[in-house]
């Protein structure tokens, strides 16, 4: 399945997903990569690696739906079947959400439903869990909320840090994100009537 990833900074995940695809096994191959920042680091990372990369900023259009049919439209071009995003840090309109629906995958650094949003390794802190973790899912219109594909637990340590913690759950994102792609690239999960519906095809 011809695959787009989403970015708009370090591009770790990116890494990860180009990295599983370049087996020759992977049923997913990445085809590009859209940013919506032109000083991205994760768009090194694709240059290095010879893939075709697509910068579409914000601030080139004059509202938030210009902005999303442009990202559309480099879709087109890369005739992606499959979306990623990897800290795609820009909301999404419901227009552009509903088009992919089924099609659009994202990683959040927490076990969803819990820690929707920003800053989830201080609040998972702060919350006192002793396990947190990171979830890939489907995008729907409403943030962080669409069904889940796969899910990976870490443990939290009793003298943790934010940056520890965030970083043993960006390890496991990397081991995540390739696997939950596979997943959807089989159609062993594809989402059904707002679920997540998971059939064994191997
Ligand atoms: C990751 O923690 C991801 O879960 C979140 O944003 C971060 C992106 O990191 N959505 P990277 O750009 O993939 O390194």
């Amino acid at each position: 399945k011809r695959t787009v990833i989403m970015i708009s900074g370090r591009g770790s995940n990116m890494a990860s997903l180009i990295e599983a695809a370049s087996e020759r096994s992977f049923p997913a191959e990445i085809v590009g990569i859209i940013s919506d920042k032109a000083d991205a680091r994760g768009l090194h990372i694709a240059a290095s690696r010879g893939l075709p990369a697509r910068i579409i900023a914000r601030g080139d259009f004059s509202s938030k739906e210009a902005h999303d049919a442009a990202i559309d439209d480099a879709l087109s071009t890369f005739e992606a079947e499959i979306v990623c995003l990897a800290g795609y840090m820009r909301l999404l309109t419901t227009g552009f959400v509903e088009k992919w629906q089924g099609r659009m995958l994202n990683i959040h650094p927490a076990l969803l439903p819990a820690f929707r949003g920003l800053d989830t390794h201080a609040r998972a802190l702060e919350a006192g869990m002793r396990i947190h973790g990171c979830t890939v899912h489907f995008v729907t219109a409403e943030t962080d909320s669409g069904p889940i594909i796969t899910q990976a637990a870490v443990p939290v340590l009793l003298d943790d840090t934010e940056a520890a913690l965030a970083a043993r759950v960006l390890k496991a994102e990397h081991h995540l994100y390739p696997l939950a792609l596979r997943m959807v690239a089989l159609g062993m999960a594809r989402m059904e009537g707002g679920r997540t519906v998971f059939a064994d095809t191997e």
